[in-house]
């Protein structure tokens, strides 16, 4: 569906992506993990459209996306919920909701209610100011918002973070369910342990190159892997 090859990304001097491939399948949920300044938030932002491809390719269902501008990569299906949410903070959560689906027109109604069967905090919410809900109902809103747009792709940076662990595996949980309705999802995660739990696959993303790629149940298993990313236990 979503393939990578030889993905390079420039800010300026510093050369964020030096030659990254990867791929995610129908049906797949595709972990990146990697520590900060890795490349894994441009690697998202890449596919897009947010920041250009100095070289390389990304193809959606055989169609070459990177030179397109982000509107058109959002109306092929493809939804990135970024790092840090980016919610309308002055909006109500309902409007959130809406905004989410401004690619479609005609009656919204029944996919507000299907988001609200997922997130039912969002449904008691509803008119509350998006800025005054707490980290996590903000993060529920966010991914809310990408279901309203009806992904074809879902691509989520780091959606566990600043969560108290029970939540972390309340979102994770919503991960799979929405990955079970058939929706391949790209994941970014810091939380290498619950990435990896969750996913088909994995890469593993070193100062803008993959370092490792393979199943997820590998990863988990390798002890390169453990020792770096899942605390050497
Ligand atoms: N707008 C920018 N201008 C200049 N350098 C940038 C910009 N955005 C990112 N970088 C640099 O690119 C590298 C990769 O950043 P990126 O945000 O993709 O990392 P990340 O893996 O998502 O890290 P984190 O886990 O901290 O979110 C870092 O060295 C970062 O400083
Ligand atoms: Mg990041």
């Amino acid at each position: 569906m979503l393939s990578i090859q030889n993905l390079e990304v420039k800010y300026g001097a510093i050369q964020a992506l030096k030659g990254v491939s990867l791929e995610v399948n129908e049906g797949e949920i595709v972990s990146i993990i990697g520590a900060n300044g890795a490349g894994k938030s441009t690697l998202l932002r890449a596919v897009s459209g947010i920041v250009p491809c100095a070289s390389g390719t990304v193809t959606y269902a055989g169609v070459p996306i990177h030179q397109m501008p982000p509107h058109q990569i959002v109306r092929r299906g493809l939804i990135h919920v970024p790092e840090g949410r980016r919610i309308f903070l002055d909006m109500s959560v309902y409007e959130n909701l809406l905004m989410g689906a401004f690619t479609r027109k005609g009656d919204l109604t029944a996919d507000i209610q299907k988001v609200c069967e997922i997130f039912p905090r969002l449904k008691e919410r509803f008119s509350q100011r998006a800025g005054t809900m707490s980290g996590g109902e903000q993060q529920m809103l966010a991914i809310g918002r990408a279901l309203m747009a009806h992904p074809k792709l879902l691509m989520l940076d780091e959606p566990s973070l600043g969560l108290a662990p029970f939540l972390v595996r309340d979102i994770f949980k919503v991960i799979h369910d929405i990955n079970q309705m058939g929706v391949p999802i790209l994941l970014v995660e810091q939380n290498a342990h619950m990435a990896l739990e969750i996913a088909h696959r994995g890469y593993v993303l070193e100062t803008g190159k993959i370092a490792l790629a393979d199943d997820a149940k590998n990863l988990l298993n390798n002890p390169a892997v453990r020792e770096a990313y899942l605390g050497g236990d």
